[in-house]
């Protein structure tokens, strides 16, 4: 159930890893504005990859056609990058980069605001931030897994948002996607899991201004609200210490 538990000489290389992945967004970051389309981020995201040595865990991942996902507005996650979205103000975008780097992979998401946005997209935006980081500051060996779900129910339901229960947060290392997975609500069958030194895997909640139902588009990827509600999420990889948790795709500093 608990496949993905790594030794200390592991989090090292996860460390570079998550390293890279945060280098890449702030290589990005600067690009994401009105004008600029979602497949020339993806084209960023290649280009930086390739110049330090790594390349996207997402390319060819069950025929994933791209380096990254690219989530705008009502798209809750796997948005293919393409020539033909192009941001717009007041858009919110997640862009979702997991990377692969001498055998070990880092996978993070964030939001961007693109000039103007609603205050109750902003809100939606804060709230998905807040309640990953509550998540991770309970993180500890011996925290059963389900009370990630149960931080982050109690820092999205307050401002009436919708939590997503159609994808998880997964282990990773050695592979992108491994056990156990990361349910971002209370589902009691985690509370007997506890978390261990060693495991490494991520949270990446996605919450919703309406219904949290999701559709999948004819390209067979792009999950988007049945109600065209806004749809907002943030991710990091972590790993359990042995009297904490460690963000790996954090800059090291
Ligand atoms: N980065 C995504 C995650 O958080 C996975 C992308 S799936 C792909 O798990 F098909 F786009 F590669
Ligand atoms: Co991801
Ligand atoms: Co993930």
């Amino acid at each position: 159930m608990l496949a993905s538990v790594y030794a200390p000489k592991d989090f090292k290389r996860l460390r570079a890893s998550g390293d890279l992945v945060a280098r890449c967004f702030d290589f990005i970051t600067p690009h994401i504005k009105a004008g600029i389309s979602t497949g020339e981020i993806d084209r960023l995201v290649a280009e930086f990859l390739k110049a330090n040595g790594a390349r996207s865990s997402d390319l060819g991942y069950m025929g994933y056609p791209k380096n990254i996902c690219t989530s705008v507005n009502d798209v809750i996650v796997h948005g293919i990058p393409s020539d033909d979205v192009i941001l717009k103000d007041g858009d919110i975008v997640n862009v979702d980069l997991t990377a692969e780097y001498k055998g070990f992979h880092g996978d993070a998401s964030r939001m961007f605001m693109i000039g103007n946005v609603a205050p109750r997209a902003r809100e939606l935006v804060q709230t998905c931030q807040d309640a990953l980081n509550a998540a991770i500051s309970i993180c500890a060996p011996g925290v059963p897994l389900s009370e990630i779900g149960k931080t982050i129910e109690a820092v999205v339901k307050p401002h009436g948002f919708s939590i997503s229960r159609d994808f998880v947060g997964h282990g990773i290392g050695k592979v992108m996607h491994d056990d156990p997975q990361i349910y971002h609500f209370y589902d009691r069958r985690w509370d007997k899991v506890k978390m261990v030194p060693g495991l490494v895997f991520t949270i990446e909640p996605m919450i919703n201004t309406g219904s949290p139902e999701c559709k999948i588009d004819p390209d067979g990827w792009t999950a988007r609200t049945v109600d065209g509600g806004l749809s907002a999420q943030w991710e990091h990889t972590l790993g359990i210490t042995e009297d904490g948790v460690i963000i790996f795709t954090e800059k090291m500093v």
